[in-house]
């Protein structure tokens, strides 16, 4: 008895880690090593972030800004009047501006990220710009149910944004989930607009994840910096390097990070061995055509209700109305 509870003492007790600390020590067990793409986003990954999306071969940001900007009415069109707007991960309201700013009959407009501080500082910009909108932001994680507020529920309709093609970073089957989430939160007759990055030349999607600046690879390499800060890791920064590339049977962008030698790495208390060339998984982008997103949602019961490109064919906004099918919603009885 009292070896027992000494030796549970001693161990590692993943109950009580950060949930960052959980999924790595986890992600870096496994074979292939990988760690989920969500962690990339402390603040100074945000922040390399926002800079990629300026790089000139980064495409999808300005190309999805453009479809937003050049078929606004449009998609506005397909909001019904006094409709509430859900948008999941919201961020920067740049995108919600757009779709907010050509559609004046909207009721409620309710952001819903998890980082309640920045979702506090865009939603009080958007009062100041659209004094005449509801805009209501909720504190949650869209990959579970939550509850919308009051205004949010009774409105005649609820249409979901899903912008930034966030939606390629998820497992196909996990694609498919959060619409299946959506549908319940949104309710009878929802829709929901995507912004989903599409297939493309290998060269032009390549060079999207490999920008010249090299911010792309410090976005990724900032992982090791992160999990050695809050994680108590001792990863070298020169003796990994940043890989990405299409993979095209599977229809994704795929980042790594390369181990550059034979090495061992202690990180939350445990120590992994790489091999030359091993790699740490850090993201997948999936690209989707019209067709194959279309394929997805209709899995799960959401019907194609617009779609719309920028000039090139690189981005699409996506729009889907969610058709009750009796007993798919209900758990089996
Ligand atoms: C924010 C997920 C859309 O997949 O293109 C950019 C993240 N990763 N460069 C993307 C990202 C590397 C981005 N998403």
């Amino acid at each position: 008895m009292v070896a027992l509870a000494r030796s549970r003492r001693s161990l590692p007790k993943r109950d009580d880690l950060s949930p960052f600390a959980a999924d790595v020590l986890e992600g870096l067990g496994e074979t292939p090593k990988h760690i989920p793409a969500k962690y990339f986003y402390d603040e100074r990954g945000s922040e390399l972030f926002e800079r990629i999306t300026e790089q000139p071969e980064y495409y999808p940001t300005r190309c999805e800004m453009q479809v937003l900007r050049d078929k606004a009415t449009d998609i506005a069109a397909l909001i019904p009047q006094d409709a509430a707007v859900v948008e999941f991960g919201s961020g920067s309201n740049k995108k919600a501006r757009l779709l907010l700013a050509a559609a004046p009959h909207l009721a409620a407009y309710v952001p819903v990220d998890i980082s309640g501080e920045m979702l506090e500082r865009e939603a009080a910009e958007l009062r100041a710009d659209f004094p005449k909108l509801d805009v209501l932001p909720v504190v949650a994680d869209f990959c579970y149910p939550f509850d919308l507020p009051q205004a949010a529920r009774a409105a005649p309709v609820r249409v979901g944004f899903f912008p930034g093609s966030t939606i390629g970073n998820f497992e196909p089957h996990e694609a498919a989930a959060f619409l299946r989430n959506a549908a319940k939160i949104l309710g009878a007759n929802g829709k929901i607009i995507i912004g989903a990055d599409l297939v493309k030349p290998v060269e032009v999607l390549n060079a999207a994840y490999n920008d010249a600046a090299g911010v792309t690879a410090d976005f990724n390499l900032n992982l090791l910096v992160r999990m050695n800060r809050e994680l108590g890791g001792n990863f070298r920064l020169d003796c990994f390097e940043h890989h990405a590339f299409f993979n095209r049977e599977r229809s994704r962008i795929e980042m790594h990070l390369a181990s550059l030698k034979r090495q061992k790495v202690k990180v939350a208390g445990e120590t992994f061995d790489f091999r030359a060339g091993e790699t740490i998984h850090t993201e997948n982008s999936y690209k989707y055509s019209l067709d194959s997103l279309r394929a997805l949602a209709r899995g799960v019961g959401w019907l194609p209700a617009g779609a719309w490109t920028d000039g090139q064919d690189y981005f699409s906004i996506q729009a889907f109305t969610y058709v009750e099918e009796p007993g798919r919603l209900r758990p089996a009885e």
